[in-house]
């Protein structure tokens, strides 16, 4: 029998309509346009500003937006995965959320937290769900809404982050497009670097814990930023070193949207031509989980069956990876 591989056969975003600009934030913190662009490359983020919507409305948004594009009923669904750092709730999942909100009454459903590296994880278990047999219409989700957990009195990150969503479907493909093979690691050492300090069960919410503002992303920008230039670049090399593969042989890097220099610096060092490499941080900042799939959203005309794409992806833990793809349509 022909091994099954598992291919993402449809994508879709959802994007907030309201928008914070550089220029916004010269207003909020002490910065200004020229040093957000020339540091980070972003210039507008978009931010989920209605308190009544949360994380899974995005996620359900994009999924419905989904399956009507692909003419599927929620009905097909057998999984969703949803990767976010900013669920709903603690439980349930928000996984479950979006699968109640779009009606995938057959499909079971979770959430996969890995922070910036939650997509390219998700994606990859998804694909072995589809690749064991057992499930053949699983929903990937990337969704954050980071602005709930951004301190908008803290330059060093409020001028990083943006709220969206994404969906991939991954469904078992004859051709043996889809995945083809991934390179995943973390190293809790990064935790001292990129962390949210209250909320959990170490530090479980008080007066105090809101006092001193322990419910915000909080980040050593520095050495994130080295870790994970290295980090990608190593992820992405594997993956191309053990696939026998050339930059030739790729048509496009799908790195997770942190900063701009992060990307210029791991495409040169793997000799990369940009323009091999899908960026669109200027318009949305860092999403989160909803990096990547946004990205093969807005490029997904520009690509043809057989087309090797690779996903990488480095965040807190620290987690990073590269998964490598045939594309599928
Ligand atoms: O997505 C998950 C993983 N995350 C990442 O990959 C992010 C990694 N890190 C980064 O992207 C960068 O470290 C940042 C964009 C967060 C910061 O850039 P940087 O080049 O590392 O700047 P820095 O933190 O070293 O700050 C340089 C200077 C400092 O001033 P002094 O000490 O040199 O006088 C900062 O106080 O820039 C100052 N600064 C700012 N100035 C204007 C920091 N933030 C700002 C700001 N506007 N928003």
């Amino acid at each position: 029998m022909p091994r099954i591989t598992a291919a993402i056969t449809g994508v879709h975003g959802f994007i907030p309509k309201d928008i914070i600009t550089n220029k916004d934030l010269e207003i909020m913190v002490d910065t200004n346009d020229e040093w957000i662009k020339a540091r980070t490359g972003i210039e507008e983020r978009h931010i989920l500003r209605d308190p009544n919507l949360a994380t899974s409305d995005m996620g359900a948004a994009a999924v419905m937006a989904l399956l009507e594009k692909k003419g599927m009923s929620p009905l097909d669904i057998d999984l969703i995965i949803c990767a976010t750092v900013t669920p709903d709730y603690f439980f349930p999942d928000t996984g479950t959320l979006i699968a109640y909100k779009v009606g995938a009454k057959n499909a079971f459903a979770y959430d996969i937290t890995a922070a910036c590296s939650g997509f390219l994880f998700s994606a990859t278990t998804g694909a072995k769900m589809v690749e064991s047999g057992s499930y053949k219409n699983v929903i990937v989700v990337g969704a954050d809404k980071m602005s709930t957990i951004t301190d908008y009195t803290d330059r060093a990150t409020c001028i990083l982050f943006g709220d969206a969503a994404g969906a991939i479907l991954i469904q078992p493909n004859e051709k043996g497009n889809g995945l083809l093979d991934s390179w995943m690691r973390v190293d809790g050492v990064g935790a001292e670097f990129l962390h949210m300090k209250g909320g959990g069960s170490r530090n479980p919410p008080t007066h105090e814990t809101v006092d001193k503002k322990m419910h915000f992303l909080y980040q050593d920008g520095k050495p994130v930023f080295k870790a994970a230039t290295k980090g990608m670049a190593e992820a992405v090399s594997e993956i191309m070193k053990r696939n026998n593969l050339s930059p030739d042989d790729i048509t496009y890097v799908v790195p997770h949207q942190a900063n701009l220099r992060i990307i210029q610096a791991v495409a040169d060092m793997l000799k990369f031509p940009i323009e091999k490499v899908m960026i669109n941080i200027q318009k949305y900042g860092n999403t989160t989980g909803a990096t990547i799939p946004l990205c093969l959203w807005e490029w997904q005309d520009k690509l043809k069956p057989g087309d090797k794409i690779i996903l990488t992806a480095f965040g807190g833990g620290y987690t990073w990876g590269a998964s490598l793809w045939s594309w599928a349509y």
